[in-house]
């Protein structure tokens, strides 16, 4: 039989092992497996078997926890990277690279198909599909559980008429993680007057059951990143373990919103992101402090628009590059040290210094020896009203009283 090959994108789920059989079965594919571990804390080990086991003829195990903090995080933390003003894009931000991972496998086996896991109702069928047709054109891309439209008790149906193992409990909630976040839809979650269940929490203490004692945590930022933690230098990617760490012993971090999907439905969407409302929010700050206004109105509406081509897919964008020239420029003076109030649930900005400081204490001080001579505000504030002015008056005067 020819050797007709195709790249699935492998979760070790339910999903994606009855998949494996599926693929070759009605295609005839023999079906390569690639997990991508983006810092989500799995067995790899255990995935890898259960990919063999459901008939897999070959298994990469890729690393990529460096390259996803580097190359995407790093960049959504200068971008204050935000959907919606809420959530932090951490599985926005793993698909490119998960998509450009198998890419590169199915060129090396010369695979002609790859293969995900995603329903037809989400983003995360547009991030893939988009990502790999923009690196390969070439490669045709298979989509089962949206063309399957099948329901959980037809996927064990069809697991067990094929000898697949399948797990004892069924999963509540559906979940994506890595090192940026966990995301959590489904089950009782799905109706928004639903509160969050405490076996939602994972990665946090629920805020009531956090601590009842403050913890101040000083983050060092160099161009636009955080380099330290209590003044002790680390890479990022420890920064980021030990801050999802603190943080959510806090209980910060929990996002808790309903999101407009790309696919235009509306869904109630919680997340774990410690380290990332954490950063974001210290980030956020030291940029008020070291840019000047007219930078900080701009850059706005520049990270907000970064944000959007994140989530709906668009990373091989060229404006996506285009704005982070624009950002970039601006990340260099984004260096000092934030320091953070965490406690139960909530984070603060606490206190703050930056060698590129804006903030002058001469100009602003309400004691003596201020530099700034008030009496010049009269005169300012004549001219700053004046075209305001003059056009509220006609309107009045045009459309009368009332
Ligand atoms: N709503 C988020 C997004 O579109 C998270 C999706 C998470 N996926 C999941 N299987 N729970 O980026």
């Amino acid at each position: 039989m020819e050797d007709k090959r195709l790249v699935l994108a492998y979760s070790g789920g339910l999903d994606t092992t009855v998949m494996i059989k599926w693929l070759n079965e009605k295609y005839g594919y023999n079906v390569v497996t690639v997990t991508v571990d983006l810092g989500q804390k799995e067995d790899f080990k255990s995935i890898e078997e259960r990919a063999y086991k459901a008939g897999s003829i070959k298994h990469y195990s890729i690393d990529a926890k460096e390259e996803f903090v580097n190359k995407f995080v790093a960049r959504a933390i200068k971008a204050n990277g935000l959907y919606e003003g809420k959530y932090p894009l951490s599985t926005a931000l793993g698909r490119p690279l998960i998509v450009e991972k198998l890419v590169n496998i199915a060129e090396k086996e010369n695979a002609v198909a790859i293969a995900h896991g995603c329903t037809g109702k989400g983003n995360d069928q547009v991030r893939f599909e988009v990502t790999a047709k923009a690196l390969n054109p070439r490669l045709k891309v298979y989509a089962p559980v949206r063309e399957w439209n099948l329901n959980r008790e037809e996927e064990i149906k069809y697991a067990m008429a094929h000898g697949i193992e399948i797990q004892a409990k069924a999963k509540k909630y559906s979940i994506d993680q890595n090192l940026w976040g966990r995301s959590i839809e489904g089950g009782p979650l799905e109706d928004p007057w639903n509160g969050v269940g405490e076996d939602v929490f994972e990665w946090l203490v629920p805020p009531e059951k956090a601590p009842d004692k403050p913890t101040f945590l000083e983050i060092g930022f160099e161009n636009g990143l955080p380099v330290s933690l209590d003044g002790k230098s680390v890479s990022l990617i420890e920064l980021i373990s030990q801050v999802n760490f603190i943080a959510g012993g806090c209980g910060v971090g929990l996002i808790d919103h309903i999101e407009d999907r790309l696919v235009g439905i509306k869904s109630r969407e919680v997340y774990e992101c410690p380290a990332a409302v954490t950063l974001l929010e210290a980030h956020k700050a030291l940029e008020k402090m070291v840019l000047t206004r007219h930078e900080l109105f701009f850059k706005e509406l520049v990270d907000m628009e970064w944000s959007r081509l994140v989530y709906f897919g668009l990373w091989n964008e060229p404006l996506r590059e285009d704005l982070e020239g624009f950002i970039e420029r601006t990340q260099d003076r984004v260096e000092g040290t934030v320091r953070v109030k965490l406690y139960k649930g909530g984070v603060s900005v606490d206190g703050l210094k930056s060698p590129y400081s804006l903030y002058d204490l001469s100009l602003s001080t309400y004691g003596i020896g201020s530099k700034f001579d008030q009496k010049m505000s009269e005169g300012f504030i004549e001219i700053w009203g004046l075209q305001s002015r003059v056009g509220y008056e006609m309107l009045k005067r045009v459309k009368g009283n009332g």
